[in-house]
């Protein structure tokens, strides 16, 4: 199979969708680029399934479009092959084994029924591949819907909410699996509401809130632009080091318990300062926002937004 870039990518534009009063997905313009994965993330109710659902063509927008690789999914000729999707992993019929379902899958997709081996394979699944899917975990779910994605071998993968109900190895796997996936030259379009685990797996981010788009933006940029840190410092002279601080150019702002939280110098300055001047320090601790607060406190914002709206 050859990985064209033109047959990849996802492009979201003014994508809308309405539930009555409801706007699920609020006016969506991003590009999903090939050989990267993109997390797609946002709190719960943020139009994430939505926004998936619209883009495989199982629901239709109220206004605007999205298409992969220049055409609307409807008009894909062998959609199973350029899109691989997993979006619910529980909506597979219980009675069917789990090769069953890859089975029908593949051949009403005019796909080699080899290709089911190794998906299973793919998925670590070979050993239950005979058991029926109604007693799977959650976990084993998600694996055999992700292995269902696979089955085409398609130049452009989503999957919504992967993680849930995997455990640490599960996870690990999943990150990887993504990974290689993007490094093959796929587009991987992957939903979560886990900011600290898509820090670690993807390379660029799509943050939405009520529907609406709140960041298009790399990893690191995201990270840089969101992860201020501070020094907490304690000292029996506190007032004097604070007015040495301050006449370095740093800025100060009382704490808690008798402590001061210093930004615009580094915990190395702050010591070389209190020395060269004999002031004793008793803590000396750079904080961080962590990413997940970094996350919290953007998609917060947009909730605030959202609501004055309504009331006005
Ligand atoms: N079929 C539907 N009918 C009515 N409202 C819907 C429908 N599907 C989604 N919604 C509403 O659209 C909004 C977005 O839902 P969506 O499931 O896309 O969010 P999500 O980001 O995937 O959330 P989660 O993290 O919980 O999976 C929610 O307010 C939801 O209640
Ligand atoms: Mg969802």
């Amino acid at each position: 199979m050859t990985l064209g870039s033109g047959r990849q990518k996802i492009e979201a534009r003014h994508l809308t969708k309405r539930y009555g009063s409801t706007r699920a997905v609020d006016d969506l313009s991003f590009d999903v680029n090939p050989g990267i994965v993109t997390g797609f993330i946002g709190p719960n109710g943020s139009g994430k399934t939505t926004t998936m659902r619209l883009i495989l063509g199982l629901s239709e927008p109220t206004s605007g479009e999205v298409t992969v690789g220049g055409r609307l999914y409807r008009d894909l000729p062998a959609p199973l092959r350029e899109v691989g999707a997993l979006i619910d992993a529980k909506a597979v019929h219980p009675s069917r084994t789990a090769y069953r379902y890859l089975l029908a899958l593949a051949q009403s997709n005019a796909i080699a029924a080899s290709r089911v081996d190794e998906v299973l394979g793919l998925v670590g699944m070979e050993g239950v591949a005979s058991k029926r899917v109604g007693g799977f975990s959650l976990g084993m779910s998600q694996r055999l819907g992700i292995a269902g994605a696979l089955l085409g071998d398609p130049p452009v993968l989503m999957f919504d909410e992967p993680l849930n109900g995997l455990d640490p190895e599960g996870i690990v796997w999943i990150r990887q699996l993504m990974r290689h996936l993007a490094s093959e030259g796929r587009t991987v379009f992957v939903s979560s509401h886990l900011m600290n685990e898509m820090a670690v797996t993807a390379d660029h981010l799509v943050v939405i809130g009520q529907g609406k788009l709140l960041r298009d933006e790399g990893m690191s940029e995201f990270i840089e632009s969101r992860s201020q840190h501070w020094v907490v410092v304690r000292s029996p002279q506190l007032d004097e080091l604070s007015t040495r601080l301050k006449a370095a150019g740093a800025k100060v702002k009382i704490g808690i318990e008798d402590s001061i939280e210093v930004t615009g110098i580094d915990s190395s300055g702050i010591g070389d300062l209190a020395s060269a001047h004999g002031l004793t320090l008793h803590e000396l601790a750079t904080q961080r926002v962590s990413l997940e607060d970094a996350f919290m406190d953007l998609t917060h914002d947009s909730v605030d937004y959202r609501a004055s709206g309504v009331a006005a």
